[in-house]
């Protein structure tokens, strides 16, 4: 495991930014599991700066992202893919043909997560897979007691989860109740994952995620066990 402490929320953004750009610029055609959540929005706005600076081109590279809410179209300000699209995607040279983000309009969600665990295998695997994390120690929207053997699945989001990204939304009846995922055996299977953790909120979940037992009360406790583990970090 490799712990990198940050000054600021800037500093942890750059240093995330340029773990993606060494990915990229080691393998042009690699495969990034991207995240959502408020914390990778520095890293995104870090690396459309290199981007713009011609230090970076994603026109090889293909990405898959962790989650998106049941029920949402691509065109909802709240869904995923709208997310990813705004914050990073039309503002980089990726072909967003080569972007994905599970499809919360799906009619038959058994079917999108096999669908989904298809493309990923199709793909090679996931190279560099970010994530963020929940208060809960959710890591994409695994919840607590999910078990570790799971691939990508539907998930009914906990009270905590939803109170959370309630800030996302008008009122609290807004936010959905069910997302699809990516399991934890599909997050594991990434050859590099990179954590983003930022402020106070975030001090107690990450120790007891990289320090305490590994259990499924903590998701992202099973990440201790990952061969290729990098968090970077600010508490401030
Ligand atoms: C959501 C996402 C997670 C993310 C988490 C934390 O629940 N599904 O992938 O890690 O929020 O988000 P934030 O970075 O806003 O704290």
């Amino acid at each position: 495991m490799n712990l990198i402490e940050s000054s600021d929320y800037n500093d942890l953004s750059r240093k995330a930014a340029n773990v993606i750009s060494a990915q990229v610029i080691l393998k042009p055609d690699c495969v990034l599991g991207l995240a959502t959540g408020s914390t990778p929005i520095g890293t995104y706005r870090q690396l459309i700066e290199w981007y713009n600076k011609g230090d970076i081109d994603f026109s090889k590279v293909t990405t898959v992202n962790l989650d998106e809410y049941c029920g949402l179209s691509p065109d909802n300000s709240q869904s995923y893919r709208y997310f990813m699209n705004h914050n990073l995607f039309r503002h980089i040279n990726i072909d967003i043909k080569n972007t994905y983000v599970p499809n919360g309009l799906a009619k038959d969600y058994e079917e999108e997560c096999r669908r989904y665990d298809n493309l990923i295998s199709k793909l090679g695997g996931i190279d560099l897979q970010l994530l963020g994390i929940g208060h809960n120690g959710h890591i994409g929207f695994n919840e607590p007691d999910v078990s570790f053997e799971k691939t990508t699945h539907i998930v009914h989001l906990d009270e905590s989860t939803i109170q959370a990204n309630a800030r996302f939304f008008e009122t609290i009846d807004e936010v959905p109740k069910k997302a699809i995922t990516m399991g934890i055996k599909s997050i594991m299977q990434a050859k590099k994952v990179l954590l983003i953790a930022g402020g106070p909120d975030k001090k107690g979940i990450i120790e007891r995620a990289l320090h305490g037992p590994v259990t499924p009360d903590v998701p992202a406790s099973i990440l201790q066990f990952h061969p290729d583990l990098t968090v970077v970090y600010c508490f401030e």
